[in-house]
């Protein structure tokens, strides 16, 4: 059994915005899975979904299956449970997580407090083996966040969201804020404490290069759908999908935060979730869409041994009669 199933998952904002549109993932325990997208594709709305993090009033449909159990389908309890113990998150931005004014081993002592019921002393000594697992001495367990680098505290949050033992870890961009030297530390760190302890990672980064040197297999999403995914190194290299080339193609801008907002060599921004153009969602911004593109939409299929895309060349590629390409139809560039 997968240690995550997603199927068919789609989110809708108050708003409207449908920001995820259909997504079906699967993760098998020790698997390394990464999420790449450009700003505003959805990538952290899915993760927000997959523990039930969203604001209330936002429409999710589809099943979340985490160890068998369907986390749309739990009571709250349970639900917060599964947060610490089944599945947690490292966000972004370790500063803003943590609270300023308590010591960072309180923080991380609350969850175990919570949830594994352990005595204040128990829970001081996991805080500090923890601690040393992600490589600072104990004793800075005594330090308010202003007193710990960004890098110290990004390791502090890792560590907090280890504190349970969970079975899946989610990292939505763990490393964007930190310089490049740092953000490499904190990659291996990751890496090196999921294949210790066997956990699954979902990680969720705007840069391909980044998620193809850590992750196992990669998805690529776009308007709020994954047009793209298979192992790792292959999507980067060699995709199949015009968007999954694009970003790949985009410099390996690692820690340039500028780099979020448009691969290079890619004009125009993601649709907005509340208006998503009918078709294929990348068709206005696509260098070798088709007519067609504009009206038909297009759904993940195979596109070699483990992997999957969703363009209308691929049918060409395999010769199906359904896309009828020709040379006239392609509007500018071949792929
Ligand atoms: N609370 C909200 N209410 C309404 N719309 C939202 C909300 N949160 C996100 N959105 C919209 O949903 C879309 C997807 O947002 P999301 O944060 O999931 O993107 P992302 O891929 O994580 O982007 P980034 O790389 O910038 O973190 C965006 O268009 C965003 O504006
Ligand atoms: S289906 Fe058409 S618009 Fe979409 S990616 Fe393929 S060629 Fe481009
Ligand atoms: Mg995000």
């Amino acid at each position: 059994m997968n240690l995550l199933e997603v199927r068919d998952l789609e989110v809708t904002y108050p708003s409207g915005a449908a920001a995820v549109r259909g997504v079906d993932l699967a993760l098998a325990s020790g698997e390394k899975l990464g999420i790449a997208g450009e700003s505003g594709c959805g990538k952290s709305t899915l993760a927000l979904a997959l523990l039930r993090l969203l604001p209330a009033g936002t429409r999710v449909g589809g099943e979340i299956l985490l160890d068998g159990e369907d986390v749309l389908a739990m009571k709250w309890g349970r639900v917060r449970a599964v947060r610490w113990a089944g599945a947690s998150i490292v966000f972004q931005g370790a500063m803003h997580s943590l609270n300023a004014v308590h010591r960072v081993g309180d923080q991380i002592a609350e969850p175990i407090l919570l949830h594994r019921r352990a005595t204040p002393a128990g829970a001081r000594k996991k805080t500090g083996e923890l601690l040393e697992q992600v490589g600072l001495p104990a004793a800075r367990a005594d330090a308010y966040p202003h007193e710990l680098s960004g890098g110290q505290r990004q390791r502090v949050m890792i560590a907090m969201a280890l504190a349970c033992d969970p079975r899946l870890v989610i990292a939505d961009e763990p490393t964007t804020a930190l310089d490049v030297m740092i953000q490499a530390q904190i990659l291996r760190l990751i890496e090196r404490l999921v294949s210790e302890q066997d956990l699954g990672l979902l990680m969720i980064s705007h840069d391909l290069a980044v998620l193809a040197d850590t992750c196992d297999r990669l998805a690529v999403m776009y308007a709020g759908r994954v047009v793209e995914e298979g192992p790792a190194r292959q999507v980067y290299e060699d995709a199949r999908h015009p968007y999954g080339r694009a970003l790949s193609e985009a410099f390996p801008r690692i820690g340039d935060p500028a780099s979020r907002f448009a691969p290079r060599g890619l004009a125009g921004d993601p649709p907005d979730p509340s208006a998503v153009p009918s078709g294929c969602a990348f068709h206005p911004r696509c260098p070798v869409a088709l007519d067609l593109c504009g009206t038909r939409d297009q759904f993940l299929r195979d596109a070699g041994p483990r992997r999957r895309a969703a363009c209308v060349h691929l049918d060409a590629r395999a010769g199906a009669p359904e896309a009828e390409t020709t040379e006239d139809d392609v509007r500018s560039s071949t792929p």
